[in-house]
Order: C-alpha cells, then structure tokens, then sequence
C-alpha cells in the first residue's frame, strides 16, 4: 500500500468512528455491473437467448397490435408493466451520455451499457417510423395498469397505445426521443456506421415534429399521462435539450442557433425527465469549454447556476441535505435527483479540469475537486456510506432494500407456480411482509426520507420503487468512481 493511500484510509477510517458512518469505499465496479443488469430486468420484448435473469422471460409481444405498428420492445420504466415514453426516452438519452462521457471508463462492462442504450434506441426507432404523421409514445394506460398486480410475462390482452399527431402533439415527448436518437447515434457513430445514421435521420425527423407541431403531450393525452408522466416544465426544455444533442450528433450550426434564440432563461435546481434544462446547459457548455466554440458561451452561467443550486455551501443553494448528507430535494423517488445532480457535477468537474477552469458561487470558489467530492459523497450514500449503513442498490452489499415496489420482484414467477398470477390475486404478493422472492439486481429505489430513514415497504412506493432514470446517470457516475480506484 503506497503511503498516501494508507494515509486517506486513516483519515477515513477516523472521520467514520466520529460520524458511526461506514466508511469503507464502496467496490463502484461491482455497482456498476450490477447498475446494467437491472436494465435487462426492465426490458419488454423478446429477450435474447443470452438473457441472464431466470425469473424474466419475453413479454408484451402484442405491443402494437391493434394499430398494426410493430411496438414490441423498449423498457417499463419501473415498478409497473407500462411502457412511458418520455422516462423511457429520457432514460435513454441518459444512457448514451454515460457512455459518451464515460464509456472509456467502463472496462467490460462498456458492451452491456451499449447494449442497455440499443434497447431503448431500438425501440425510439419502431416508435418514430412513423413520422411525420404519428409518434407512438405510450404502451398501457396506467390507470387500468394499476389495477392488477401481475407479472408483464402474464399480460396477456393488448394494451392500449398513445400517439402524438400533428393536431394532437407533445413537443416535450418527441424532444426528448429527438435527444435519446441524437445522442445514440453518437455512441454507435465508430461501431456501427449504419445503424449510428439510421438514429440520426430519426432525431431529425422527431426534432422536426417537436417543433413543426408545438404542444404539451400532457394536454393531449391528459390522463393517460397525467399525473404519472405529465410534464411540468411544459416543452421549452425538451427543445433546448433536443437541438442541443442534435447539434452535438450532427455538428451542423443551426441547431446552436435555435438553442439560442429559444432564449428562455427559466433556472432549475433539478434536473429529471421532466425538466431538462440543466442538462441541457452543461451540455453546452461543454462545447464552450472543451471546443472553444464561443456561440455557446451564453449557456455557461446557466450551468453554473445550476451547480450552485445543488453544492452544499453555496450561498444560492435551493435543494436541502438530510442529516446524513444526501441532496434532498422531493418526497417522491427523491434518488433520481440526486444520480442526475452528481452526474451533472461530475462531467463539469471534467469540463473544468479540461480547460482549466473553475468559478464561483457567491464567496466560494468552486474547482474540479469540489464538484467530484460532493459528487462522490452522494454515490457513497447510496451504496451504504450513511447513518442506516444501508446501500439503496438492491443487490450490492448485504444490507439492501428487500421489499422494493416492483410487480416481477415481487411475484414468484411462473416456473415455480406453474400457472400465470392473475391481475388480483397478485395482489397478496404486495402485501405480503415477506421479501421479494426475486433480487431485482442493480435496482436503485426512491431512497430515504429527509431525515435519513427508510421504510423498506413495497406499499411506501415514494421511498420502495425502483425506475430506470434514477439508474441511467448513476451508471457513468459509477465508471468514473470505479475508475478512479483503479488508478
Ligand atoms: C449477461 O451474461 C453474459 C454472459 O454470461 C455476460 O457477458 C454479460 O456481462 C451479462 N450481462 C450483464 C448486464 O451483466
Ligand atoms: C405547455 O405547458 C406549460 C407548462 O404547464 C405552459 O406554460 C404552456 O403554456 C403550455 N403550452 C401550450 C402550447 O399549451
């Protein structure tokens, strides 16, 4: 062991007696192997040979069925057996930027982080074919999802689907699936050169519609999105974040210059599948910074707003912190905020160290170091460095989540039962006390409260229900933590 490293353990060992906090650092790398596996548990669809998980088997193959369209595939995005289309595509995007920025990182689990972004993308393709005329957008009404308890092997009727039209739009949907397909395309650009183009002709054209056709796919489709997936920010966001990977896919000016003329200057602290903004502007900061391109210098102090929304210390910070220093912001699947925030922060802290830069909020001087640190003590929390001792990864350690809010978890599968659980005989499985007789692997949940507890109750779905966008940051964040260590 090399002195300096003996030495932070010592700090680290002596700050942990202080605090009754576990302090040793987590294994990122089996995180980050098991953060992928937990796409293959959400996936719908025909599943490969290869696929790894016993308790799941192909489902939803009538997906589309009624419409004649092809709408097989693609991921339910949590707990349920609906497949949303703006999570899923918000999801995606957040893949493929994991990949772009981190991919180098990943080692040989960079081929199952492209192959979890293919899943998605594969399906954002099925899902806009049909444009200009239709995008397909949701598979499954929630309200009638919610009803039943049931395996989605076991969903045997068809599903009804949604669509955005021309006269029925949802600018903030199609944005965000022109982002997933810009920024797939990226990560397929140097593997395989077709299907990389194939994606980018797909942005476009969602691109187009987006913003041809403006509207709130939340008025359009009102309950069957709302309150599930209705969008708050409205579609401003999603048309700033869409040009912004489209001009990064296709590097052609225009788009930089829709970005700016957008000129909307609304702040937020948070950045999710509603409201991507944030992203958006340390997107293209990115080009300022590391490309020099000055047309996107305006987005610069954006970016930076955002990150002193979120650094504890900050003299503007707006999000909370729990007693054991998790970013707190909402009551609701509040993780989700905290794998975007830190991902936020830790390709700024790249940015930064690229060009050498750093800023400030206020008084204080913020530097690649700060931003990796806090972004660093965030991942720690979730994988058991806080007062419970508990990761909320299911699967990774010993203590973890054991009754998460997930229809496949819960329900023993059909090979044991041999027999299909109906819709309300389900039911028993999620009230039942016992553990969920399937290890949902890699599934990060909603997480704690404000004031560090947590329930483990699969009926408590705010703090027990896993999605896949809590999981997407989470997996680059992870590759750059895995490979720090390494180093
Ligand atoms: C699934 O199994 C294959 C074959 O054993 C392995 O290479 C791959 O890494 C696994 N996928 C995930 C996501 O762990
Ligand atoms: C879309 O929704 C946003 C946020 O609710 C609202 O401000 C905006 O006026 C809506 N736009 C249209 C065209 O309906």
């Amino acid at each position: 062991m090399r002195l300096e490293k003996f030495i932070s353990l010592f700090i680290l060992i002596s700050i942990g007696v202080g605090n009754t906090t576990a302090t040793t650092t987590p294994n990122y790398e089996d995180a980050l192997s098991k953060s992928l596996v937990f796409f293959e548990a959400q996936r719908s669809g025909k599943l490969p040979h290869t696929s790894n998980l016993s308790w799941r088997a192909s489902s939803g193959l009538n997906h589309g069925s009624q419409e004649n369209v092809d709408l097989t595939g693609g991921y339910y995005d949590a707990g349920d057996n609906v497949k949303f289309g703006l999570p899923m595509a918000f999801t995606t995007t957040m893949l493929a930027w994991s990949v772009i920025e981190f991919g180098k990182k990943m080692g040989h689990d960079l081929h199952n982080a492209r192959d979890a972004v293919k899943w998605g993308s594969d399906y954002l393709l099925k899902a806009s074919c049909h444009l200009p005329n239709a995008l397909y957008v949701q598979v499954g009404n929630p309200n009638d999802d919610h009803k039943c308890w049931m395996r989605a092997e076991d969903v045997k009727t068809p599903p009804p689907v949604y669509k955005v039209t021309p006269s029925n739009p949802g600018s903030e949907v199609a944005g965000e699936t022109a982002a997933a397909l810009a920024a797939a395309s990226i990560v397929f650009r140097g593997i395989d050169a077709q299907y990389s183009k194939k994606l980018e002709n797909a942005a476009v054209k969602a691109f187009t519609f987006a913003d041809k056709y403006r509207g709130n796919y939340s008025e359009s489709l009102s309950s069957a999105v709302c309150p599930f997936y209705c969008s708050y920010s409205g579609f401003q966001d999603e048309l700033l974040w869409a040009a912004a990977w489209l001009h990064k896919a296709t590097k052609n000016p225009s788009y930089l210059n829709y970005a700016k003329s957008l000129g909307c200057n609304a702040d937020s602290d948070s950045f999710s599948w509603d409201n991507k903004y944030p992203g958006a502007r340390v997107l293209l900061t990115k080009e300022h910074l590391l490309e020099k391109n000055q047309g996107a210098s305006e987005f610069r102090d954006h970016a930076e707003r955002f990150m002193c929304s979120v650094l504890p210390g900050s003299p503007s910070m707006s999000v909370k912190y729990t007693p054991g220093g998790l970013l707190y912001k909402m009551t609701g699947s509040n993780l989700q905020y905290v794998t975007t925030s830190s991902f936020l922060m830790l390709v700024y802290s790249k940015y930064l160290l690229v060009s050498k830069q750093s800023f400030k909020c206020g008084d204080m001087s913020v530097d690649h170091h700060l931003l990796r640190q806090v972004a660093k003590k965030q991942v720690d929390y979730i994988l058991g460095v806080n007062p419970k001792g508990m990761s909320y990864m299911v699967g990774y350690s010993s203590n973890f989540p054991r009754r998460i809010h997930h229809r496949d978890s819960s329900i023993p599968c059909t090979n044991i039962l041999s027999g299909a659980v109906s819709c309300d005989a389900g039911f028993q499985y999620l009230h039942s006390s016992g553990p969920n007789p399937n290890v949902l692997t890699g599934a990060v949940v909603g997480g704690p409260d404000e004031n560090d507890n947590f329930a483990d109750d699969r009926e408590n779905y705010a703090q027990s229900e896993p999605a896949t966008y809590i999981n997407a940051p989470l997996v680059g964040t992870l590759a750059y933590m895995a490979a720090s260590v390494r180093n």
